[in-house]
């Protein structure tokens, strides 16, 4: 294994334990299951948490005198339950059940491996039973397979150190669970699961199944339990009996085992969970107990989950060292967890928070528009996939985009199970314990994300199969809502987008407005002119077929795409005191007194609630909670970017840029995960002596829980992947265009060292190594193709086989 791939957590912490069950997910894609203790079914520091991708269901609640609607994704039945107790002999009474809150906890440590995708549990206890201490040790391993995406393993081995007797052992499933995992929706109904039956069968199988409540999606687990007395003897050993317990929303497994020291107690449980949304799934009860009764036993699925580890971590290798690259590494572990090549197989999109928790109930943003870059040259199969979820909800969209008078597709904020509209009407301020109105509905530039992540995935992939058709077709109507919500306006002669709200969340209405919405977004109309231009680049460059058929098919004419023309070239961005305004009025509002409310409050990054806690509100402040006008910086390399304002007729240089950067720079709390990798990736450009600080914002967001307890809720999987991201193409400046990979390093002294191996237009294992100074490009023998890269003033061409170093121009 290489080293360094391991974070430990000593000691039980009950505060930290929600963090740690977070960062200690273990998934697949398919499924995942928060690091959660299994002796433990209760207790507040205590959260199970298991979710399978798209397994969402909707319910109504009431808040604040309304009824609200809330579609979450479903906390499932718990499959990891096991505790135990000790007793002098088999059929005497036995010692309080032990866990991590037990008093004679002597030792707890925690590892997950990534390297083997395992966590690892060591516990140790005292007990005094009839007056003698006993100490008893716990190891305990986990894995959700990597392989078989329905499968889950728990493994614990029991050491009796200095006495003899028994141990009593409960293993279960456990349908009890709700949506209870943040606090702020405690108000809201979480209960998702209904139908609930338990049976067993067999000698050592349990069985649960339930459905979702509304949207009526059959759940099945079934789980083996295997003991094994004497493990280490070198007999064969013999399994022990269960003796089975049904209650009507849990099952289990009991059994007691003869234990001496020396001869440790090894018990196994085999999970599968399958559901009735699963692809070539009937009946998912009966697919959970076939592919468990077939099952190997733990040591095989562990050998063949670290295979298929071993593989994923070829395809996705990332070279950095030192604490940057463990961060770094495990931020990849849970990118893959959560989209793995078997998402690929799903109707799912990318959500907020991985399958870690259920902050944003799963709901999928534009989050994707940090995730699928990376994605794209390593496994462009997922990236696809995540694109194809976007294109089976275009007719959603559209019907959207129509309820509100505009053509084409409006794609919403939030999107769940159908591709309506999931973001909330209302949300809690958890510092007043008001409801407060949410207004991120108008964040239609999510449709440029999708926009963007088609373009550039087909650009990395070469995928013209999917480019021209499904592609087009998703990137001509977001084109199309664009020209249909840009509203003509003779006095500037200009086109105008009125009543939005851009990535920054802040500012969802002018102060003292009755309408919600603010009026000419900077990002949000740079964006919108873009997906126009390559939607006319589409246009004039799809070949024939398959354009004519979807030019008909979408009824697009000549005529409509003249007005795209115009459109593209005329939309309007606000300028004042010589940057980019984020929106029209932005400099008139008033100053915040930043220092003043940092002196008071300390961490300010959540400053909507401590200024609507205050009766204020963030509107009337030049005030942002994330990057906004400097995301056209992260989309956008230097020379497209002044290409792309050139092409609406502003004159945007390197100092009206700098200068802009500056200015927000000034003006952001970063409420938001994302804002670190946003302003990292842009500093690295424009202001290098001061990025390090935003990207180990970016890298430490979730390790310490830097947005106040958020990571326990789910981790910010828009960040994750967006530092790798950060890496890969912030650093090294790399775009894919024209056949070509053109590299412009911005190299920080802090991270000047690394190694990518990249899959690009079906080649695989390109490499691109970065040192100070230096740079390495090379191509494995077994590809076909040399492939070609140009480097601000060079260009050259690596044939299979070979490699190629070129000299860096010096850093800044
Ligand atoms: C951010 C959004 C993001 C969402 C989900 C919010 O806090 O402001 O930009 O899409 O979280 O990650």
């Amino acid at each position: 294994m290489p080293e360094d791939w391991t974070w430990e957590y000593e000691g039980w912490d009950p505060a930290e334990e929600r963090l740690r069950e977070s960062l200690c997910t273990l998934g697949n894609g398919y499924f995942a299951t928060r690091g959660a203790a299994p002796e433990t079914t209760g207790g507040p520091a205590h959260y199970p948490g298991t979710y399978v991708a798209g397994c969402y269901n909707r319910l109504v609640s009431s808040v604040a005198g309304l009824s609200v609607e809330n579609e979450d994704l479903v906390n499932l039945p718990n499959w990891l339950p096991l505790r135990y107790r000790i007793a002098e002999t088999v059929d005497r009474p036995a010692s309080a059940w032990f866990g991590p809150n037990h008093r004679g906890l002597l030792t707890y440590r925690q590892v997950l491996d990534l390297w083997r995708g395992t966590l690892t549990r060591q516990l140790r206890f005292t007990d005094r039973l009839r007056g003698d201490r006993r100490h008893l040790g716990v190891e305990q391993v986990r894995l959700v397979h990597m392989g078989s995406p329905h499968l889950a393993a728990l493994r614990t081995t029991f050491t009796a150190e200095d006495w003899s007797g028994a141990l009593l052992i409960e293993s279960a499933i456990d349908g009890r669970t709700t949506n209870a995992g943040v606090e702020r929706y405690r108000e809201l109904d979480g209960h998702h699961l209904g139908r609930i039956r338990t049976a067993a069968e067999g000698p050592d199988i349990l069985r649960l199944r339930c459905a979702t409540r509304t949207s009526g999606i059959r759940v099945a687990l079934a789980a083996r339990t295997t003991a094994w007395p004497n493990a280490a003897d070198g007999r064969a050993p013999q399994p022990v009996p269960l003796r089975v317990r049904l209650g009507e929303r849990t099952a289990a497994h009991h059994l007691t085992v003869p234990i001496t020291p020396g001869q440790p107690v090894v018990v196994e449980k085999v999970v599968a969970l399958h559901t009735s949304h699963d692809p070539a799934t009937s009946d998912p009860d009966a697919a959970a107990l076939d592919q468990v009764a077939r099952a190997p036993g733990f040591a095989d699925l562990l050998e063949s989950h670290q295979a298929a580890w071993e593989r994923l971590w070829r395809r996705a290798e990332l070279d950095v060292s030192g604490e940057p690259g463990r961060i770094l590494r495990l931020h990849l572990f849970h990118v893959l967890q959560t989209l793995s090549p078997h998402t690929a197989e799903l109707d799912v999109g990318v959500p907020a928070r991985g399958l870690h928790g259920e902050a944003y109930r799963g709901h999928v943003f534009w989050d994707e528009l940090f995730v699928l870059p990376y994605l794209n040259l390593h496994f462009p199969e997922v990236s696809r996939a995540l694109l194809e979820y976007r294109h089976r909800r275009l007719p959603r969209a559209c019907r959207a985009a129509e309820q509100t008078g505009r053509a084409g597709a409006m794609y919403p904020w939030q999107s769940g199970s159908d591709g309506r509209e999931e973001a909330q009407k209302l949300h809690l301020n958890p510092r007043s314990g008001r409801w407060v109105a949410d207004h991120s509905y108008l964040q239609h530039h999510v449709g440029s994300a999708i926009a963007y992540n088609v373009w550039r995935y087909g650009q990395a992939s070469g995928d013209t199969e999917f480019l021209y058709t499904k592609g087009a077709e998703t990137l001509l109507q977001i084109a199309r809502f664009w020209a249909s919500a840009a509203e003509y306006d003779p006095a500037a002669h200009r086109y105008r987008i009125r009543g939005v709200v851009g990535p920054d969340e802040y500012h969802d209405a002018y102060p003292g407005a009755p309408e919600p919405g603010v009026d000419d977004n900077a990002y949000t109309n740079v964006t919108a002119a873009w997906v126009l231009g390559r939607a006319l680049e589409l246009a004039e460059t799809m070949p024939e077929p398959p354009r004519q058929e979807l030019f008909e098919r979408l009824g697009l004419a000549d005529e409509e795409l003249a007005g795209w023309e115009d459109i593209s070239r005329r939309v309007r961005v606000p300028f004042h005191a010589g940057v980019i305004s984020q929106f029209e009025g932005y400099g008139d509002l008033a100053e915040l007194d930043w220092d003043g409310y940092r002196e008071q409050y300390g961490d300010i990054r959540r400053l909507d609630r401590i200024l609507e806690a205050e009766g204020d509100t963030t509107n009337r402040y030049q005030a942002s909670k994330q990057a906004d006008v400097l995301m056209l910086g992260y989309l956008f390399p230097p020379a497209e970017l002044a290409a792309v304002f050139q092409r609406l007729g502003y004159a945007v240089d390197d100092a009206l840029w700098r200068a802009t950067v500056d200015y927000y720079l000034r003006r952001t709390s970063h409420g938001s995960t994302l804002s670190g990798v946003v302003h990292g990736w842009v500093l690295a450009r424009a202001r290098h002596s001061d990025a390090w600080k935003y990207c180990q914002e970016a890298l430490t967001g979730d390790v310490a829980d830097l947005q106040g307890g958020t990571t326990a809720e789910g981790i910010h999987l828009g960040a994750m992947a967006g530092t790798l991201d950060l890496v890969q193409r912030g650093l090294t400046g790399l775009e894919i265009r024209d056949d070509t990979l053109w590299l412009d390093p911005a190299p920080l002294p802090e991270l000047s060292e690394f190694g990518l191996t990249l899959r690009y237009r079906g080649q695989w294992g390109i490499g691109l190594r970065m040192k100070p100074g230096q740079l390495l490009t090379s191509v494995p023998e077994s590809n076909e193709a040399p492939v070609r890269f140009v480097l601000v003033d060079r260009a050259w061409h690596v044939t299979p086989g070979t490699e190629r170093v070129v000299a860096l121009p010096p850093a800044e």
